[in-house]
């Protein structure tokens, strides 16, 4: 009978707690490298071919026959109160099916989700209503004749201005987030400060980042009878299957949410979005299929950001470089409807030996579109305070910033005591720093007359991304030799689906090519956990060798039972069977004998071990050239070592790391959501106007394998890769823009305005 286990996940900084079952014996470690065939080994994407040549289907390319399209009006105001709606003459128009107004789904909904369909409208671009017709012309000319009345109310879009007493109020009860500032303290700062010798206090601010997923939120919505199938294009298949049912009043068994493919999430995709309410809702309504897609301003708007900061840095230190005193304050954007608080703390609460630290984080409600999860919330924008902070506190005390850091690294985890799995961030310091060649570095003083200007800096990482249950997988072996690999997980675009099939491969005894691997539907694979936190493959990979292994176990068994063979004695290994050094002969060639019959194997992520903090760590070290013409800074070299435990595919590992930094570049140098104050309007909410970096931004990223298997995290000793690559790239470039020019800029994005402005102030 399974075991019923309480389990404590750390996602993003939240702290989930709950049951599972655990229905398998305890896997055993993978200690030897020298046994494994397969993981650790470079695997192109099982799925490489398909996505490329454009047979995948996305949830964009879903087609269904009799489907409509839709198309939104949206509100032109950032405050407002929805007065009256007329859609009668939109509803006239030939090829319109159905329109659905916000108010209207109001009324059909159930929970907490009714919030986001009441007739006050909290940011311009937010959905008012939206019509379904044969084609999507016919939906956008019909949203022109929708007739709409609005009552303005006063708004505000900046974070400094509605923490003012006196701002216009975005929900009834204020601007404050929970009401008061989230407070995380150790020791007794003031205790801190006065055993200093020096103190520094700087402010940090970072702008608004957008995910901009190449494919925008979207669904497919249709029902059969009383059930619903929905395409969704997200990082939780499960997620949107448990959140439709419960907002529609339905049986978990009556609806299915499917994700085979995903062009992009990054924290924006967790669950289901208002379209894929009013999908729903207009499929149920005109009895055809539909799909909402958000068009590309509207995903710009109110598809998710991360928010913008003001933080504030006081840090105090001994002349050694002790670090005694920490004291940390941030005002966050959370948007109109952010739904909780990204934890700039904790890079810093996590990182450093401090004993004395306290952080307030003040979440502002403005009249823009909501705060999400992304890539490390809270993670990159404050270690681009703290790393930033340590670089300057380094100059104050004349001290190297890398050996500032390795001084005051802890050898346990400061916020609860525990202790680490495994934290071996000497190697990610001591690998970068050789590359870099750190001892070469200019430290600050700029002698140069040259108009180009070359630096280096680094920065410091720490995030979880250990995983954990609940998490089930399902292997079928076919007496062919083929199997099928069946989890309700979901490859958002990371090289999940290739990783399990690894090990799902290794585990089993049989060649990769045996495999077929489903995955990203809910209505074929048991329960999987979201696809964020850096948690897909510690989460799923252990879940998937548990199945794996039950399989095989079942698979011995037989073969035992056929050969007249003690079963203790026999093993498969690609796809033979051995008994010691005497093959047997090939798996398929026996099992063949059998009639039709599929072997299953069940599978259970079992529980992380207690007391012990998981986490990854890593260091990065830049080089870039400034130009002190034009203040254009060109990030030339980025050196990246990442400890993510055993690294089952180098391959999908390189590309997440190159992946983060790409997008870190983005957010550190030009990337930025711009509002017009008076009208409350987005003025970028567009691919052209929103700079993204491209081919020619991108420099020579070298990724450092730090591989060590983490075996007291997870019996497969793999961590998370996700999210960590985004988190130090910033900070990095900002010290090594110092480096080169003398100049600290404290404000993402570096702009060339932004440098020009400083290197004028000189
Ligand atoms: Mo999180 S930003 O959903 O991985």
């Amino acid at each position: 009978m399974p075991k019923l286990i309480k389990t404590k996940v750390e996602m993003e900084g939240r702290t989930f707690e709950e049951y599972a079952l655990v229905d398998a014996d305890e896997l055993p470690p993978w200690t030897d490298e020298e046994e494994l065939g397969i993981v650790g080994f470079p695997t192109p994407r099982v799925d490489g071919a398909e996505r490329v040549s454009g047979t995948a289907q996305y949830t964009h390319d879903v087609r269904l026959p009799g489907m409509a399209y839709t198309a939104a009006l949206t509100s032109p105001h950032p405050h407002a109160r929805l007065v009256s709606v007329d859609v009668s003459e939109a509803r006239a128009l030939p090829g319109v099916l159905g329109v659905l107004t916000r108010t209207e789904a109001h009324e059909q909904l159930q929970g907490g989700v009714r919030r986001m369909f009441t007739d006050q409208l909290r940011y311009a671009g937010e959905i008012v209503a939206a019509v379904a017709a044969t084609d999507p012309d016919i939906a956008r000319d019909a949203v022109a004749l929708i007739k709409s009345e609005y009552e303005q109310l006063p708004h505000v879009v900046d974070i400094e201005v509605a923490a003012q007493p006196d701002a216009p109020k975005v929900h009834t009860n204020g601007n404050i987030f929970g009401g008061k500032p989230q407070i995380v303290e150790r020791g007794d700062i003031d205790t801190g400060f006065a055993e200093a010798d020096v103190t520094i206090e700087h402010t940090y601010r970072t702008a608004t980042q957008l995910h901009s997923c190449l494919e925008p939120h979207g669904s497919v919505a249709h029902w059969e009878g009383d059930s619903l199938t929905i395409y969704e294009s997200t990082q939780h298949v499960f997620g949107v299957r448990n959140a439709m049912a419960r907002w529609l009043g339905l049986s978990q068994n009556k609806v299915r949410a499917i994700c085979q493919y995903i062009g992009g999430g990054f924290g924006s995709k967790a669950g289901p979005g208002v379209n894929s309410v009013f999908a729903a809702l207009l499929a149920k309504q005109i009895g055809r299929p539909v799909q909402f897609m958000l068009d590309r301003t509207t995903e710009q708007i109110g598809g998710g950001n991360r928010s913008a900061m003001v933080m504030m840095v006081r840090l105090g230190a001994k002349n050694d470089g002790t670090l005694t005193a920490m004291d940390l304050h941030c005002l966050a954007d959370v948007g109109a409807y952010g739904p909780w608080l990204p934890f700039f703390a904790g890079p810093a609460l996590m990182s450093y030996r401090c004993p004395h630290a306290r952080s307030e984080t003040l979440g502002l409600y403005t009249n823009t579109g909501s705060f999400m999860a992304f890539r490390a919330p809270g993670f990159v924008e404050g270690t681009f305070a703290i790393e930033s902070a340590l670089d300057e506190l380094a100059t104050a005390l004349k001290l190297d910033p890398l050996a500032l850091r390795r001084q005051n690294i802890p050898d346990h985890d400061q916020t609860n005591g525990s202790a680490f799995s495994n934290y071996p961030i000497e190697a990610c310091f001591q690998q970068g720093a050789e590359r870099i060649e750190w001892h070469a570095r200019t430290n600050g003083q700029t002698s140069s007359h040259d108009r180009m200007r070359r630096g280096i800096g680094m920065s410091n990482q720490i995030w979880w991304g250990g995983g954990g249950p609940p998490a089930y997988a399902t292997v079928e072996v076919n007496t062919d030799g083929s199997a099928t690999l069946r989890t309700g997980t979901q490859d958002i675009g990371t090289g999940t689906k290739t990783v399990l099939t690894q090990v799902c491969a290794e585990e089993l005894g049989l060649p990769l090519a045996a495999i077929t691997t489903v995955l990203g539907d809910s209505g074929s694979g048991q329960y999987a956990p979201i696809s964020g936190g850096s948690m897909t493959v510690p989460s799923m990979a252990p879940a998937v060798r548990s199945a794996a292994r039950d399989a095989r176990i079942r698979l011995l068994d037989i073969v035992s039972q056929m050969l007249e063979r003690p079963v203790e004695a026999l093993e498969i290994r690609d796809g033979q069977i051995y008994e010691g050094a005497e093959n047997h002969g090939r798996l398929k060639d026996l099992i063949g004998k059998l009639g039709d019959v599929m072997i299953i194997g069940n599978g259970s992520r079992g529980p992380n071990p207690d007391g012990v903090t998981i986490i990854t760590s890593g260091a990065q070290f830049v080089e870039v050239a400034v130009d002190t013409l034009t203040g254009h800074i060109q990030v030339l070299r980025v050196i990246a070592a990442h400890d993510c435990g055993r690294i089952i595919n180098p391959l999908t590992y390189r590309s997440q790391i190159e992946g983060g930094i790409i997008q870190a570049i983005g957010y550190a140098l030009t990337e930025q959501r711009v509002m017009d104050a008076n009208s409350g309007i987005q003025l970028n909410a567009n691919l052209g106007d929103y700079k993204l970096p491209t081919l020619a931004d991108i420099p020579e990223i070298e990724v450092l394998r730090i591989d060590i298997p983490d075996l007291v995290a997870n019996p497969t000793g793999a961590k998370g890769a996700g999210e960590p690559p985004i988190i130090p790239t910033p900070a990095a470039i900002a010290n090594a823009v110092y480096d080169a020019i003398g100049i600290r800029i404290r404000e993402l994005p570096m702009t060339p305005d932004k440098v020009l402005a400083a290197l004028q102030r000189q």
